[in-house]
């Protein structure tokens, strides 16, 4: 039985009664479509904080304890087990994929890699200097003057094709974008290689010599990538569902999810904290940075700190900690950005400003440290987020229209 709620106002004394709906995991919703019938009165509430906007089963959150589930599996199980492909298949499927069905999954994402010769050209006509994310939002976007034979978005079969797709091409369109950056000759996708392996040859290969993926550099890529594929209804995945829901062609709506995902509240941190690291320069400078933080006046974040839905540690960051030990150990980096990271996060996390507001470390605060130990550049590191939000992205889009029912 629903419980019933009753809203009364207390200058007319005029009422009415609401539902309660269950939520899939978590606090009950309270029914308000029929508020502005009954009462004259919309709901205020920025930022959706106590507001759902669509009922879902893929990802649950509760910021107060740091749980993150995919499909009710706790992320660190999966970080721990799975691969960044099995997630995907996870988020997207509903269910742990069989053997054969990962093997099956796997191999249509890796033959689906390469991209529209015609596509490619497109980035001919870029500045040499231009931000990635915008080279990878507007290629993306143009996906569905290529593919749209295949996307009627009624047909189970086309949906599916459109998931592998976008999954399978959207490494090569980011190492695409990257080498135009360079000014060097683009990389074949090679489907013999695992998906993150096969990223870093398209980003770090050239012609002219053998390159030799490092394991820890894709490993690391790999759970990075476990990490961020989703994160229940965020800004870019809203943004996902919302374009998706008029019809619109959803290569469309995946590059409105990279446009919002693109700035320093959302994906864009990552990058953000290693400028404000370079910024700091050296321990010494902490406090001084740490004081501006503190004055509202100054407008400064501590970039990589505090979370919309987290108020507790982030799950996700406490994994990725350690991943930077292992990768900074293995490959012999002695990384002084590093070592300004922990001074800061044992400052801050004993500082009565960041402790009374349960502002800890975001996935954002490490993941740029990773990546810049493994020589990918700053610009890239939200193109590299995007890619593997991609997965929620898509098991959201075709949430309502489950690809296999
Ligand atoms: N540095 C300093 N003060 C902060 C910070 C921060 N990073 N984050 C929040 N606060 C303060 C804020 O000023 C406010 O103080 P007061 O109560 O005195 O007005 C209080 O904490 C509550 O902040 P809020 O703005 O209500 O918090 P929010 O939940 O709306 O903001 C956030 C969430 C992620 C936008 C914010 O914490 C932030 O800007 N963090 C830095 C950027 C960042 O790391 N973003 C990555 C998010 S994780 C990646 C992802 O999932 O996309």
């Amino acid at each position: 039985m629903s419980t019933k709620y009753e809203l009364k106002n207390l200058t007319t004394g005029r009422t009415a009664e609401f539902n309660a709906l269950s939520g899939t995991l978590g606090p009950d919703a309270l029914d308000i479509s029929h508020m502005i019938r009954d009462l004259r009165l919309f709901t205020y509430d920025p930022g959706f904080m106590a507001t759902a906007s669509t009922d879902s089963k893929i990802t649950y959150i509760d910021g107060d304890t740091g749980v993150l589930l995919y499909r009710g599996y706790p992320v660190e199980q999966l970080a721990a087990k799975s691969s960044f492909l099995e997630v995907a298949n996870l988020l997207i499927y509903g269910s742990l994929p069989t053997k054969a069905q990962l093997h099956a999954f796997q191999t249509s994402i890796m033959r689906h890699t390469m991209v529209n010769e015609h596509l490619l050209r497109f980035f001919q006509g870029f500045h040499h200097n231009a931000h990635p994310m915008a080279m990878v939002s507007a290629v993306v976007a143009s996906m569905a003057a290529f593919y749209h034979d295949t996307m009627d978005i009624s047909d189970p079969r086309h949906r599916e094709i459109f998931a592998h797709r976008i999954i399978a091409k959207l490494p090569t369109i980011a190492a695409a974008a990257y080498k135009h950056t360079l000014g060097q000759p683009f990389i074949y996708p090679r489907n013999d290689l695992r998906y993150c392996a096969n990223m870093l040859n398209m980003l770090f290969a050239v012609p002219c010599e053998p390159y030799e993926i490092s394991p820890v550099a894709a490993e690391a890529i790999d759970l990075l990538f476990i990490l961020h594929a989703d994160h229940e209804q965020n800004a870019s995945t809203s943004t996902v569902r919302l374009a998706g829901s008029t019809g619109a062609n959803p290569y469309a709506a995946i590059s409105a999810g990279v446009a919002a995902l693109w700035g320093p509240a959302h994906g864009g941190a990552n990058e953000a904290v290693l400028g404000m690291l370079d910024g700091i320069g050296s321990a010494a400078n902490i406090g001084k940075f740490l004081q501006r933080v503190k004055d509202k006046s100054e407008s400064v974040r501590l970039m990589g700190f505090g979370h919309r839905v987290y108020k507790n540690f982030d799950p996700r960051a406490k994994i990725i900690r350690e991943m930077c030990y292992r990768v900074l150990g293995t490959l012999g980096i002695n990384n002084p950005v590093f070592e300004l990271a922990l001074k800061l996060e044992e400052i801050a996390l004993q500082d009565e400003y960041f402790v009374s507001r349960k502002l800890y470390p975001n996935v954002d605060f490490y993941s740029g440290i990773i990546y810049s130990a493994l020589g990918i550049p700053r610009s890239m590191f939200t193109v590299l987020f995007a890619i593997a939000r991609t997965a929620g992205w898509v098991a959201h889009w075709q949430e309502r229209s489950p690809i296999r029912t």
